[in-house]
Order: structure tokens, then C-alpha cells, then sequence
């Protein structure tokens, strides 16, 4: 199943086949390198060769106009400008959790395809997606026409759901960030989802985000105490999570309303990321008002 877009089509085909050499390139890449990536984070090694390859890779895309990327301060020019052209630009989160390299668990690539120069809304979104390095890796892919879900073996791209809907009856949850910083009304909202739905929490949204695709549910990166804005990137994360979400069936918000809706001052914001059911989204911004 391609996309019906070329250029669309072009960006989810490369990073598809790129996902399977970045995951054999993960070895030997563990350790860290001396350097802080512009949200003041320590970079893994493989944070920035994943991010070098991609930015050579999309960037050379005919119709690819912009490359932005979590691990870099400033959007590279690639071609025509997104704003007043036909061209996209791409925004990534090369490794999503890398923290998570460490302890060998899961991580992702995210991806969004924006219609405008960045930083943009995340109406400006024609298409975004993420690729899930879990025990075999696997590919979602949202447009306007659908959301479907891949496993990726070799450079194929094989479909294993042509129609990915958030089920209906919500069973899981996972909340970021550590108790006693979350503000009282999230503790207050929190302790309800707890007696409602079971804990899965694995410190790589993706892996998260993709548990609540499947089984219905929320995951939720609140704004903290010590961090109003949370800790989450709006352009690299939030947009594209949000996207793939609304166009599953389900919501997203920052705590207010959609993270489709919230206007970028800067590349590299953060915002409190909420995605899921619709029923639990309601009852979360009910809770924060
Ligand atoms: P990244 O590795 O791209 O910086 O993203 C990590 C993010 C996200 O994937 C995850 O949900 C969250 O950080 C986990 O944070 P904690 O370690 O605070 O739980
Ligand atoms: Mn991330
Ligand atoms: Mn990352």
C-alpha cells in the first residue's frame, strides 16, 4: 500500500528503509556523546548518527523544502520554501527514548510532514507517523486518507492493518514524569484513570503511544511543577502523536485543546502532550480547568 501523495510517499518509503539500518546501526552506539542536543539533553551516540543520516537522506528529496530535527539547533534549507511552494517539510525525532538504549528497551523514529515552514501547527500536518524498533519493527503511517500499520523486514514495507482505529474501550494508561511534581489537579484525574485502566508505562512515547493504539486508552506527558511546559517537543513529538491519533478516531490536547491547534514560538518548544480515547481526553481537560 503506497501513499497517495509522491512526496509523501518518497519520505515514508526512506525513512521505512532507513528504519532497518538504523536499528543494526544501534550497536556499537550506546554511549554517549559530549554534546547537549537544544532541549539541554545528553545525546546518545546513535541520537546523532540516526539524525545525520536522515538529514541527508530526506534532505536530498525532490519536494522535500525543509529538515528540522530534536537533535539539531536549526532547520536546514533543502530546497523551496514550505510556505510559499508545493515543498514539505519534515520534522523528526530520530530516536524516540533513547534513554532507553541503555537498558535495551524500546525506542522509535517519528516523523511529521508538514505543508508550511517550521516551526508550524500541527494543522499544517499532511501526513506523520513513527516506526516502533520492538521485537520486530513495524511502521504507522497517518494521511488524510487513513492510518495503517507496517512491518518492516529487508527495505519492504509489508501491511498488516490497512485501517488502524483506537478501539473503542480504553485499557491502558502510562504517565510521564514523577508523582510529587505533577500539579494536585493531574494527581487528582490520575488516581481516577489508575483504578480505571492498567499501568503500561515504558519511558519511549512510541512504545507507549503504540500500546494505546492497540488496546484503546491514554498516555499522558503532563505539565509538571517544576516544568509547566512539560517535557515533550511540539514540533518533533506532539504534532506527529497528536496527528496519527485524531486521525485513528482519538484526542489529543496540551491540557486545553488540540496539539494540532497550538501555534510554535520557537523549533524546539515543549508542550504537556495528552493522547487517547476521546471520553478520557474530555475528562483530563475537564480536570486541569
Ligand atoms: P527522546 O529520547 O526523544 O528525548 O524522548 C524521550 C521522551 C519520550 O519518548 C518519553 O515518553 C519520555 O521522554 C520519557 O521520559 P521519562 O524518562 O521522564 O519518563
Ligand atoms: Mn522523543
Ligand atoms: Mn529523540
Amino acid at each position: 500500500m503506497t501513499v497517495s501523495d509522491p512526496v509523501v510517499e518518497e519520505v515514508v518509503s526512506t525513512i521505512g528503509r532507513s528504519a532497518t539500518e538504523i536499528r543494526q546501526g544501534l550497536i556499537g552506539r550506546r554511549g554517549t556523546v559530549d554534546e547537549e542536543n537544544p532541549s539541554g539533553e545528553t545525546q546518545a551516540e546513535a541520537d546523532v548518527w540516526a539524525d545525520d543520516l536522515l538529514a541527508d537522506r530526506l534532505g536530498e528529496i525532490d519536494g522535500v523544502g525543509e529538515y528540522a530535527s530534536e537533535e539539531r539547533a536549526d532547520v536546514i534549507d533543502c530546497g523551496d520554501d514550505p510556505a510559499a511552494s508545493d515543498a514539505y517539510a519534515v520534522a523528526v525525532d530520530p530516536l524516540d527514548g533513547s534513554s532507553n538504549l541503555k537498558s535495551n528497551n524500546a525506542m522509535g523514529t517519528i516523523f511529521g510532514v508538514y505543508d508550511d515552514a517550521l516551526p508550524a501547527r500541527g494543522e499544517a500536518l499532511v501526513a506523520a507517523g513513527y516506526v516502533l524498533y520492538g521485537p520486530i519493527t513495524t511502521m504507522m503511517i497517518a494521511t488524510e486518507e487513513t492510518v495503517a500499520e507496517y512491518e518492516l523486514s529487508g527495505g519492504e514495507r509489508t501491511v498488516v492493518d490497512d485501517d488502524v482505529t483506537l478501539p473503542d474501550e480504553p485499557v491502558v494508561f502510562g504517565f510521564g514524569g514523577r508523582v510529587p511534581d505533577w500539579p494536585d489537579d493531574f494527581r487528582e484525574y490520575a488516581r481516577e484513570i489508575e483504578d480505571e485502566l492498567k499501568l503500561r508505562y515504558g519511558g519511549a512515547l512510541i512504545g507507549d503511544v503504540n500500546q494505546v493504539l492497540t488496546y484503546g486508552g491514554t498516555f499522558g506527558y503532563p505539565g509538571l511543577q517544576s516544568r509547566p511546559e512539560g517535557k515533550l517537543r511540539l514540533q518533533f513529538e506532539g504534532n506527529p502523536i497528536g496527528y496519527v491519533v485524531e486521525r485513528a478516531g482519538g484526542r489529543s490536547s496540551n491540557g486545553d485543546r488540540s496539539l494540532l491547534s497550538v501555534q510554535p514560538d520557537d523549533l524546539h518548544d515543549r508542550t504537556p502532550v495528552h493522547v487517547g480515547n476521546d471520553e478520557l481526553i474530555d475528562r483530563l481537560e475537564a480536570a486541569l480547568e
